[in-house]
């Protein structure tokens, strides 16, 4: 028999998430009264999508398929400007909904749509990729990227239930699944050390999944709005996020998380915190993930001033004062900022 796990996320607008192979069968629980609801999903996932698509006519809900670019491509006011045109054409009211196919960026476009459509409607992500399981599609963040940056427009916009299709890892590569990893170990460090004891195990992928779910989960039931404790699932993003943005998106997310955690773990040793930073390298570099990076530090840094933590001119950053204590440090010494960044050239 097919394990099905159910993860509880609380706060004011508690939910589901459903975990396990062909978990498309709890999309219309989580859609009920709703007459009509739009599937975004991207090429690469048109079989899951058609499930859902399945699911929703059986339940009499008029499914109207949405087909947008894969990966960041798909982040952009464009696409989501077509999806609220074909909502528009199709009359879509505050009671129908939004489902959305895909991994990651996928999840951020469709809760995005989900957000801004008539000020707010349900939505449901439906994540195929281990990152998406393990951080989009929890967490109720929605957002677009623009010029300036990634994720800069969005809104808090928690989902009706998230549903993570494990049946749609077995066709992805192993080196998209290793990259997926990344956020994994950033939540064995924040929160969940046996994680990074089982990375490399036989076997131990859903037990990987479901750990990294249980942290987010507990994170946001807590701090939906990231006025506090939210910010340690940033460890290692405020480097990555900008490397992404230098080399235009064109890096994969996990692999630019692998480097930011590489370069948070430098910094906390520069800082006089315990030095995770081999630890670090060698579980990442196990999985094949880069560990260095050797592109302009002036852009990278420039890239890091719009950090969603950072506050005026000063940068923040999620470092460890132990082994899953993340904590919220505020660095004003640019000497520091760049000799972090040689050590990890280095
Ligand atoms: N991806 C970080 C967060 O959801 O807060």
């Amino acid at each position: 028999m097919e394990t099905i796990t159910r993860i509880q996320v609380g706060g004011d607008q508690p939910y589901e998430v459903v975990m396990g192979d062909h978990v498309t069968f709890a999309l219309p629980g989580f859609l009920k009264g709703a007459a009509k609801a739009a599937v975004i999903f991207t090429d690469s996932v048109s079989h899951d999508a058609s499930h859902a698509v399945h699911e929703l006519i059986d339940v009499g809900i008029e499914a109207t398929p949405i087909e947008v670019p894969d990966a960041e491509a798909g982040k952009t006011l464009e696409v989501a400007g077509r999806c609220w045109d074909v909502l528009g054409a199709a009359g879509f009211t505050r009671s129908d909904a939004i489902v959305g196919v895909g991994g990651g960026a996928l999840t951020d476009l469709a809760g995005f749509v989900a957000a801004t459509w008539l000020r707010g409607v349900r939505w449901v992500p439906i994540a195929t990729s281990i990152n998406g399981m393990v951080d989009a599609a929890i967490g109720g963040k929605t957002a677009i990227n623009i010029a300036a940056g990634k994720n800069l427009v969005g809104a808090f916009h928690p989902p009706a239930g998230v549903l993570c299709e494990l049946s749609a890892l077995r066709s992805l590569p192993q080196a998209q699944l290793n990259a997926g990893l990344a956020e994994v170990v950033k939540c064995g460090f924040i929160a969940d050390p046996a994680i990074l004891g089982l990375i490399g195990k036989p076997d131990a992928l859903p037990e990987l999944i479901e750990r990294s779910i249980r942290v987010k989960a507990d994170v946001v039931s807590q701090d939906l709005r990231e006025s506090g404790l939210r910010e340690i699932l940033n460890y290692g993003h405020t480097l990555a996020h900008a490397i992404e943005k230098v080399e235009d998106y064109r890096w994969s997310h996990g692999h630019a998380v692998s480097v930011g955690l590489v370069y948070a773990a430098i910094l906390g040793r520069l800082t006089g915190r315990p030095d995770f930073v081999e630890q670090t390298r060698s579980l990442l570099a196990s999985l094949g993930l880069p560990t260095t990076y050797d592109g302009p530090w002036e852009k990278l840094r420039a890239a890091m001033a719009v950090d969603k933590k950072a506050r005026g001119s000063s940068l923040r950053f999620v470092l460890l004062d132990d082994m899953a204590h993340p904590v919220t440090v505020t660095i004003e010494d640019e000497g520091l900022l760049a000799k972090a960044y040689e050590d990890l050239r280095a």
